[in-house]
Formats: structure tokens, sequence, C-alpha cells
């Protein structure tokens, strides 16, 4: 029986004409989903992570692999490559998950993110999430372009460098993300 980690997948065209994958990330993506976060610039770890500090990666991975009730991970490949991820996590309000995402340095600029942000936030509405929230710092343009060019409704507060992101999720209805969930 397929474990419910790999359900998900579907392909998505890049703004370069690359097609990637999109699917769930499960425990056997533990040495791609290392290797995508080791090779990030110390500004893109800065951006993801507030730190320039080496990110233990055996925590990371569990946080974004171990299968938990409410969490989701998602990522993108260009053939066996993982190019970028995005999970979330319900809040103690089950409606609201905070998100988190990520691209290799490389791929950026090519529609890796938005296409990301688009499946999961699709996924999360499939299973009750209403609200995405992120903590992201100011100078993060790039990140704060992405989540305000789909025109979801919500809010954005500054709290000194760094930015708190509230979306509403569009309400997909059945068989929108074109893709088993
Ligand atoms: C934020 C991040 C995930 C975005 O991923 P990405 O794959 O580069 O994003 P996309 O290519 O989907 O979108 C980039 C947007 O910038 C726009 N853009 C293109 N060229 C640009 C440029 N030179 N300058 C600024 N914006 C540009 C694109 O138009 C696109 O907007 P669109 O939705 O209108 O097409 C990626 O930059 C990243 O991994 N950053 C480091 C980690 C991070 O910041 N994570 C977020 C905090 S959790």
């Amino acid at each position: 029986m397929t474990p419910p980690a790999v359900q998900f997948t579907a392909t998505r065209e890049l703004l370069d004409g690359r097609r990637v994958l999109l699917r769930r990330l499960g425990t056997d993506d533990a040495e791609a989903v290392a290797a995508l976060h080791r090779n990030l610039s110390d500004y893109d770890r800065y951006l993801r992570f507030f730190t320039l500090s080496p990110v233990n990666s055996n925590e990371l991975v569990s946080a974004l692999l171990e299968p938990a009730v409410g969490q989701y991970a998602l990522g993108a490949f260009d053939g066996d490559r993982l190019i970028g991820t995005a999970n979330y996590k319900v809040a103690a309000d089950p409606t609201v998950a905070d998100i988190a995402m990520v691209v290799a340095n490389e791929d950026h600029l090519c529609g890796v993110g938005t296409a990301l942000l688009r499946s999961l936030a699709e996924i999360a509405e499939t299973r009750g999430v209403r609200r995405f929230v992120a903590d992201i710092l100011a100078d993060n343009h790039l990140m704060l372009k992405v989540a305000s060019d789909f025109g979801w409704p919500g809010e954005r507060s500054s709290q000194g460098a760094v930015c708190h992101l509230e979306l509403d999720l569009p309400r997909c209805g059945p068989g929108a993300s074109n893709a088993v969930i």
C-alpha cells in the first residue's frame, strides 16, 4: 500500500520551460532535503532561518519529514534533483498553519516558489486550513512578492526587522489541484 507521505503528485511548467514534479516529501527524501539545505547560500540561509550559522540538518530533516498530524512538506523535483520545498504546520487553531519554503539559489525566479506555495495552499485548504501565517524578514522582498502576487486577502504587520504575514486561502473545491492528495 502507498504510504500517505508520498500521495501528492503533480507536474508544473516553470518560466524557463522546465517541467518539475511536485510531490509530498517523505522520510526517503532525507538526503535530498539535507543536500538542498547544505547548498544554500549564506544569504538564503539567513532569509530562511534568520541565522548565518550552519543549520543542524538532522533536526531540520526530522522536523520536515517525520510524518505528523497537521504537518505537510511538499518538494519540487527537476529530474532527480530536489530544487525546493514548502511546508506547513498547523497551529493550536487547526484552521491556521505556519509555512516556510526554500528554493535552490540557481533555481530562483523561475516560478518554483510560486508553484510550491500554490499547491501547498490547495492541499492545506482540502485539509481544513483556512489561513497561512509566516514570519518573514522585512528585507525578503522576493518571498513577500511571491506571497502577495496571489492576491489572497490577508494582513501584514511589521515587528522590527520581521514581517508577520497572514494569508486567507482561497476555497479550492474538490479536484482543484488536479492531483491526488
Ligand atoms: C522566496 C523564495 C522561496 C522564492 O522562490 P522563487 O522560486 O525564486 O520564486 P518565484 O520564481 O516563484 O517568484 C519570484 C517572483 O519574483 C519576481 N521576479 C522575477 N525577477 C525578479 C527580480 N529580478 N527581482 C525581484 N523580483 C523578481 C517574479 O515575477 C516572481 O513573481 P511572479 O509571482 O509575479 O511571477 C526563494 O527566493 C528562496 O528560497 N529564498 C530563500 C529562503 C526564503 O527566503 N524563504 C522564505 C522564508 S520562509
